[in-house]
């Protein structure tokens, strides 16, 4: 094969291709990467969240009463606030004899040396009460004490640090009230200090710092179908996600739990600050999913039009909320109490997600579209382009897209292995006057079988492709990213992870590769090949981007034949970096494997190129040389 990199011939690409997308799917919030320990904190798990499977997911799913030295019970009257209803109320006859129990999200893991952020609330309901005793505890050993004072008849913070003084994988939280009488707690909350950054309600740190190193340059959340709901009383409300966790609306999670909003957009925006990239909420386009409405009457439920204006106006808030000024505007003002005085610098909003393109959606999704325009014109509006169906004429989001002329579409599409090989072409044909692309969810799905090289190499492929449309593709993101193991909704998915591990696929590191050495300047590269069968030519793929900033070119070659290419490379016209000199000292990466390797990680080694050199593409392998 013959790779030629024509360094005469650019053109301006998009600085944002390659982001990442959260959606609390496969228990990627809570239980993942939010570091909350304690599960069903509030008390607020119900049936409704489960659709009837699990008989025992209510109120006090996940907690036990050790001991008989008394009884425990739900109460909801006068609660700590509206939001969050229901607490426990224990009922102690005999102090010492009696505590409740919670073993977290699959247990708590406890390590030895740190500490842990540990908070409740309680006030004495009846009796004469006394403190509480809170410990780590697994099999009868403890790891960690501490003693809290005697609740008062009003509700109240409670806080304390643990310590541990050895390892433990499956901990419980021990809650002893050590006076007699009845006391009412709720809000249980445990964080290990050392979460993300070291925010307080923060991220898990190992999994936050997996997502770090992907240098994405956007994160779109709270999700796909988490942010539109299967119901109008699912939408997502970004209003009762912010503000102090007790008065947070927890909610049902389509995909079968409980979300207790403890990760909400005041942590989504902090740390798209804390890493560097672009927030991008996704907002439900006044329906959702599919149009449905909550009593089932028919298919075209969309929140009714006498209620729209304030649906609309939930939305402008946002945007006040994220950007606007800390002393003069509402919501920019509430920002600012939760600690965040400076604006978060919104740039992009999502309107609705994979919708029905229905006379419903069309009415609410333009009457959103326009508002935002009109009162912030420079935010940067992406729409949908509908549930994808490639060829057909069936009615899209991007006839809306073309007659409003709105400024980015997202488009989803998990397909097989062939059909990347054979649509590296995709957007070759795309408008480049119409609206930008955001390929906001897309996989390679080997049917029955986990993600691998293969899937990752189709990805590679795929980034290509959009890098060389980058004038038209803006933005890109695989999906899903998290998925917890034993809790998993949906496969595959970039990261697996338990409460020890974080397992990065092998698709997580062409991301990376990808994300880590990008830039906003494409440079024509061609790749020609002796043998021209199609399916040859369409399981190699080429792309070179420069990095104006830095200068630094980065050549993509992907080969995924299952033998050996043997190339020249053609970079002669790249005459500024070589002036004079003969080769230049450079970086490649190497990505490859067996076709059904699941485990290859890219190695990095030093190479001198030339203006022309010989390079040799290996079997399955996505290269990346770094000038
Ligand atoms: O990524 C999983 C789901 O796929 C998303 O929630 C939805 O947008 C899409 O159908």
């Amino acid at each position: 094969a013959t790779i030629k990199i024509d360094a005469g011939r650019t053109k301006k690409i998009s600085d944002k291709l390659i982001g990442i997308f959260f959606e609390d799917i496969s228990y990627a919030a809570d239980g993942g990467l939010y570091a909350e320990l304690v599960q069903n904190r509030d008390f607020e798990y119900s049936q409704a969240d489960v659709k009837g499977g699990n008989k025992a997911w209510k109120a006090d799913f996940a907690w036990t009463l050790e001991g008989n030295g008394g009884t425990w019970e739900i109460r909801k009257s006068e609660p700590i606030h509206e939001n969050n209803p229901n607490y426990a109320v224990v009922d102690v006859k005999q102090p010492g004899q009696v505590a409740l129990l919670n073993g977290g999200f699959d247990g708590i893991p406890v390590r030895e040396g740190e500490k842990y952020d540990l908070s409740v609330f309680a006030k004495q309901l009846e009796g004469k009460g006394g403190k509480i005793r809170v410990s780590l505890v697994q099999d009868g050993r403890v790891m960690a004490q501490t003693i809290l004072k005697a609740p008062k008849s009003d509700w109240k913070k409670m806080t304390a640090v643990l310590k541990a003084d050895a390892d433990a994988d499956h901990a419980s939280i021990k809650v002893e009230p050590l006076g007699t009488g009845k006391v009412a707690l709720d809000m249980i909350s445990l964080f290990p200090q050392q979460t993300f950054k070291g925010r307080k309600n923060g991220l898990r740190a190992d999994l936050a710092q997996a997502l770090a190193d992907l240098k994405p340059k956007f994160m779109r959340f709270p999700g796909g179908c988490v942010a539109h709901g299967d119901g109008l009383h699912n939408i997502y409300n970004w209003k009762e996600t912010i503000g102090p966790l007790e008065a947070r609306k927890p909610q049902r999670n389509l995909w079968g739990y409980h979300q207790t909003k403890g990760l909400g957009y005041y942590e989504f925006f902090q740390f798209c600050e804390d890493i560097g990239c672009e927030p991008l909420p996704v907002l439900a386009a006044g329906v959702s999913c599919q149009n449905s409405s909550d009593c089932g009457h028919g298919q075209q439920g969309g929140i009714p039009m006498d209620k729209m204006p304030e649906y609309v106006q939930d939305v402008l808030d946002l945007i006040e909320w994220a950007n606007g000024d800390a002393k003069t505007t509402k919501w920019g003002k509430v920002r600012a109490e939760q600690g965040h005085p400076a604006p978060f610098n919104l740039k992009y909003i999502g309107i609705g997600n994979e919708d029905l393109i229905s006379k419903t959606f069309e009415e609410r999704y333009l009457m959103i579209v326009k508002a935002v325009k009109e009162k912030y014109p420079d935010i940067v509006v992406c729409g949908t382009s509908g549930p994808w169906s490639e060829g057909s004429d069936y009615e899209t989001g991007w006839r809306l897209a073309k007659d409003h002329k709105i400024d980015m579409i997202d488009e989803h599409y998990y397909q097989t292995p062939g059909w990347f090989i054979y649509h590296q072409d995709y957007y070759d044909q795309y408008d480049r006057n119409g609206s930008k692309v955001y390929l906001g969810e897309y996989a390679a799905h080997a049917p029955g079988r986990p993600n691998n090289i293969e899937t990752a190499l189709c990805e590679a492929l795929h980034i290509c492709g959009m890098e060389r449309n980058g004038d038209v593709v803006a933005m890109s993101s695989y999906a899903p990213l998290l998925a917890k193991d034993g809790h998993v909704n949906w496969n595959p998915d970039m990261i697996y992870f338990n409460n020890k591990e974080v397992k990065p696929t092998v698709g997580y590191y062409v991301q990376k590769l990808c994300g880590n050495y990008c830039g906003d300047e494409y440079i024509e590269s061609t790749l020609s090949v002796n043998e021209g069968r199609r399916g040859v030519r369409d399981r190699l793929a080429v792309s070179t981007v420069r990095d104006t900033k830095t200068g630094k070119v980065y050549i993509k070659m992907v080969n995924l034949l299952n033998h050996p290419v043997k190339g020249k490379l053609d970079l002669s016209s790249l005459k500024d970096r070589f002036g004079e000199a003969q080769s230049l000292d450079a970086r490649l990466h190497v990505l490859t494997g067996n076709w059904d390797d699941r485990n290859a990680r890219p190695k990095e080694s030093d190479i001198k190129v030339k203006p022309e050199f010989d390079y040799e593409l290996p079997a399955y392998s996505f290269s990346l040389i770094e000038i």
